[in-house]
Parts: C-alpha cells; sequence; structure tokens
C-alpha cells in the first residue's frame, strides 16, 4: 500500500528498510517512522511545525484540554467502519492515536511533515505507522484508504481524492468562528469574523458532504504553563504584540473551544 515517493511503485516493507523495484531505499528510523519526503521535496531545511510548536501542543494536549474534540472525532470516525485508514498532518499524534484506539484491528497510517512531530508521535501508538511526509504527495496507493482524517490542518483535497477508497470518505474537524474568540479578542485590536465553512468552497466536486457535527465548551485554563503552550500552539500567538501575550498570560483565561466536524463520501 505504501508507494516510493520518488517514482510511486509499490514500496516492499522490511524491518529496517523499504524498498521499490526501482532500487529507492528509505530506512526505518530508531523510533519505528519512515521519512518519504526526500530531499528534493522539502521547501525548507525543516519544514512543517518546529519542535516548540510541537512540545507546546503536546503538553496543552496531555493535560486534556481537548480531549473531548479527540473522543468525539474518534467516535465519528469508528462509525464508519473503517479498515485502512490515513491522519493527514498528525502532529505529535493525540488525535490519531484516540482514533486508532477506538478502531482496533485496522491498519493506521499517518503523515506530517515535521519531523519533530513525528518523532513524538511514535511514543504515542508502535501499531500506526508513522510518516515524515507531505500531504501534497501522500505515499501511498491510488484508493488505499477508506477513511482520511484532517484535524485543525493545511488539507490538499485533490490528493486525498487520489487516496480515498470507492466507498471511503474524509472526517475533517475545524474551528468555528466562536473557536477561541476570548482569546482572539484579547490578542487583536479588531478581532477578524472567521467563516467556518470556507473550506466547503475547495471542496471537489467527486466529494458530497454527508453530514456536520458541532462541538462546543467552555475551558477555564488556571495554570500560566497551559496559557504559554496555547499561545505557542496557535497562529493567534505569534501575530498578537508581546504586550498582549504578557496580558493572557499573566491572568486565568476562560475561553470557548467550538469546532465543526465535516464528513465528506464519494459521490
Ligand atoms: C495545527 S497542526 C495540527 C496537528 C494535529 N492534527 C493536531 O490537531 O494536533 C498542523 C500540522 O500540519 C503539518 N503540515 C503543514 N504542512 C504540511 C504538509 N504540506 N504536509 C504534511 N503536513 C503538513 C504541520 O507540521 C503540523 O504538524
Ligand atoms: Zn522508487
Amino acid at each position: 500500500m505504501l508507494i516510493c515517493p520518488l517514482c510511486n511503485e509499490a514500496l516492499v516493507v522490511a524491518d529496517k528498510v523499504v524498498n521499490c523495484s526501482n532500487n529507492h531505499s528509505f530506512d526505518r528510523a530508531k523510533q519505528g517512522y519512515l521519512n518519504l519526503l526526500p530531499v528534493q521535496h522539502k521547501n525548507s531545511r525543516a519544514p512543517g511545525d518546529n519542535l516548540e510548536m510541537v512540545i507546546a501542543r503536546r503538553d496543552f494536549l496531555a493535560a486534556g484540554h481537548y480531549a473531548p474534540l479527540a473522543l468525539r472525532f474518534a467516535e465519528l470516525a469508528s462509525q464508519q467502519h473503517p479498515n485502512n485508514w490515513l491522519d493527514v498532518g498528525c502532529g505529535e499524534g493525540f488525535y490519531t492515536h484516540q482514533l486508532a484506539m477506538a478502531s482496533p484491528n485496522t491498519v493506521g497510517y499517518a503523515l506530517d511533515i515535521s519531523r519533530d512531530a513525528i518523532k513524538q508521535a511514535c511514543k504515542f501508538n508502535k501499531n500506526i505507522q508513522w510518516l515524515v511526509a507531505s500531504m501534497a504527495r501522500i505515499p501511498l496507493a491510488n484508493q488505499s484508504c477508506n477513511l482520511i482524517a484532517t484535524i485543525f490542518s493545511p488539507f490538499n483535497w485533490q490528493e486525498a481524492l487520489r487516496v480515498v477508497s470507492q466507498q471511503g470518505g474524509i472526517l475533517r474537524l475545524g474551528p468555528t468562528n466562536q473557536h477561541l474568540i476570548e482569546l482572539r479578542e484579547k490578542l487583536y485590536d479588531e478581532v477578524r469574523p472567521y467563516q467556518d465553512d470556507k473550506h466547503l468552497q475547495q471542496v471537489p466536486n467527486e466529494l458530497q458532504l454527508v453530514f456536520t457535527d458541532y462541538l462546543t465548551f467552555s475551558l477555564t485554563l488556571n495554570n500560566e504553563q497551559d496559557r504559554k503552550n496555547l499561545l505557542a500552539m496557535t497562529p493567534h500567538g505569534w501575530r498578537a504584540s508581546a504586550e498582549k501575550r504578557k496580558q493572557v498570560i499573566e491572568h486565568p483565561l476562560k475561553v470557548t473551544v467550538a469546532v465543526r466536524y465535516d464528513y465528506f463520501k464519494l459521490i
């Protein structure tokens, strides 16, 4: 099911190495992941989220603040009866692990372009095949997955369309316009409204929206480290002024978590 990122031929998987029939070979890292991102497909030396962002997100998620989001995602995914599935832009694997737990006896792949994120992800679950790879060239065969997951990530719809199987679907988790609204109000002089169905315009015609589900709850962050982590893992944190960031870090924060789940199927 894995394909060579250089020539698209099938990869034969052995313990320490994977090869294609054209003698392209990729080593398995000691942590267990495969690096299927050839240097010529990288736009920078270390693409994707950096270690600081990865650690902030890992710690924030490990504290359980977004656990309901992951549980609902895993539940909705398992209702689609996945057998071969893929998480695209999986980060350090918090949601991926929940998905795997809720759908036992399935074959799970998860990719991210950030090696730092994938190294962390390997610690979560040894049964998932973690991949350093780009979502623009998913190293999986055509129509090989009956569920594709995308969570708070950019997404390449055309490439996902190539990989999803005939009866398969795509489950997306993204923010709604109320997500972290109190934080955005504290960080920006003017909060720009966020149109949370904008992604629907990018969905290829071959896919139809089957359902949308919403989850909203209030979160109180009394711990300073949690507030620092939240700032480090959201783009809002990096865009704000030092003064506004300081204000957020120094005071307990009550924020709305508001997301939507969209499930698409091939027509
Ligand atoms: C906001 S994070 C979300 C991570 C995880 N899904 C979560 O919700 O915790 C977005 C992730 O997309 C990854 N990413 C960005 N561009 C990518 C690409 N072209 N291919 C694969 N992953 C990419 C980043 O490295 C980062 O880990
Ligand atoms: Zn090859």
